[in-house]
């Protein structure tokens, strides 16, 4: 293969589309949003705000962020179908394939794609991320035996999940952690999840697909899976009473990856999992969670001195959920939950601007073999 310099392996630092979402220096660990440095919004937005930028490219005003607003809050109900599906799937299913298939049973109660204009795209995509807190909290509670709860006519994303999940109101801090994970997680350039759904979109199928194929691919624990994989290895430290630096140590001997590690475009720090890290310091010690804070910066530590890699956004953020109280196989939801602003926003301009997407594979096995009958083979 070394004969053909073109091949990326992993499409590597292959620029495949021109995007006005997001900008990543990963040199110097910077991200910015349709022009917003994501401290700026980390700081000053909601994560309402951020939808708005990521599907208009510019901050909506206070009449625009309303009306956006009243949208999202008129559009959390789901299909009488879906919700008998989220009742009568296994209660042991992965939330994200749940997550997966309600999605895509979703467009089944919609308009097909017959107009193309932004202001219908616009519409489907509030839809579309209106509706998965609500199959996110349904069916946690459902596979808990619980009732579910009704989504809020009122209040942000953030508070009507955790209301939804909890069947209770958050408190003003929780309801501020969860909408800054939503704005922390809503775009990210090409990863694999949206590249997924940018390369759907150029066959022009339609929007529930594309978001549907994002979904399968953010699962996978070298994208958005590694968020629950990272809570899972903290809680195999915990329950093995494990050096959490040997228990590393250990894995990197023995050729493993640690979760929650490393990006193919940041070579430092990736500023989200900056500012999560600050969260989690915080959060752990308030929720007597200390110890898990302390083996991530312990972990931190050794995967800088052993191997010179910093973490990603999903390392910070699992135990920033766990002192919410989250279950660990919801963290990758809840992140699908915020990047589809970010695969939506993708949608669009692809949508706008398309060209199939057809790369050439290189054929590397034989050619022109005799026919062999089968009784012979
Ligand atoms: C996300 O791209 C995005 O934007 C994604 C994301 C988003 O917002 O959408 O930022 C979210 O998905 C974050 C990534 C979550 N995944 C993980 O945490 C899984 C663990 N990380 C890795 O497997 C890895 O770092 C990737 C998948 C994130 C990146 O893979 P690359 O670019 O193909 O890098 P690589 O696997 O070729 O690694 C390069 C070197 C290797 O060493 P050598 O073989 O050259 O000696 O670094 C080593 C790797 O072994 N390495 C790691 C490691 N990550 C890289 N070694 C141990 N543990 C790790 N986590």
């Amino acid at each position: 293969l070394s004969k053909y310099p073109h091949i990326n392996k992993g499409l590597a630092g292959i620029v495949a589309f021109s995007s006005t979402k997001s900008f990543i220096d990963g040199q110097e660990g910077k991200l910015i949003y349709a022009g917003y440095n994501i401290d700026t919004l980390a700081e000053n937005a909601t994560f309402e705000e951020v939808c708005f930028l990521l599907w208009n490219d510019r901050l909506p005003n206070k009449a625009e962020l309303d009306e956006l607003n009243n949208k999202l809050q008129n559009n959390r109900d789901l299909p009488e179908a879906v919700l008998n599906y989220l009742k009568s799937t296994s209660s042991n299913a992965e939330p994200m394939s749940v997550l997966r298939t309600a999605v895509s049973m979703l467009s089944d109660f919609h308009e097909v794609e017959a107009d193309t204009s932004k202001e219908f795209r616009i519409n489907k995509a509030i839809s579309i991320t209106s509706k998965m807190p609500t199959i996110i909290a349904a069916y946690d509670r459902i596979r808990n035996g619980k009732e579910v709860v009704a989504p809020l006519s009122e209040k942000n994303t953030a508070f009507n999940f955790l209301y939804m999940l909890n069947g209770e109101e958050p408190g003003e801090q929780a309801e501020k952690t969860m909408d800054l994970c939503l704005i922390l997680h809503a775009e990210h350039g090409m990863n694999a999840s949206t590249f997924t759904n940018r390369t759907i979109c150029s066959t022009e199928s339609d929007m529930y697909s594309s978001i549907t194929g994002a979904i399968g691919a953010l699962k996978g624990p070298l994208h958005g899976g590694a968020n629950q994989a990272v809570m899972n290895m903290l809680l195999d430290i915990e329950e093995n009473d494990a050096d959490p630096v040997e228990y590393i140590k250990e894995r990197l001997d023995d050729k493993q990856k640690v979760m929650g590690f490393g990006h193919r475009v940041y070579k430092t720090m990736d500023p989200r999992a900056r500012i999560l890290r600050g969260m989690s310091d915080q959060l752990s010690r308030e929720t007597g969670h200390e110890k898990l804070y302390e083996w991530s910066e312990a972990i931190l530590e050794t995967m800088k001195s052993e191997k010179g890699i910093d973490p990603n956004v999903d390392f910070f953020s699992a135990t920033v959920y766990y002192s919410m109280g989250i279950s660990p196989d919801l963290y990758t939801c809840i992140f699908a939950m915020s990047r589809v602003s970010g695969w939506t926003g993708h949608y669009i301009e692809q949508a706008e601007n398309n060209r199939l997407v057809r790369p050439r594979a290189l054929y590397v096995g034989e050619k022109d073999l005799p026919w062999v009958p089968v009784e012979e083979r």
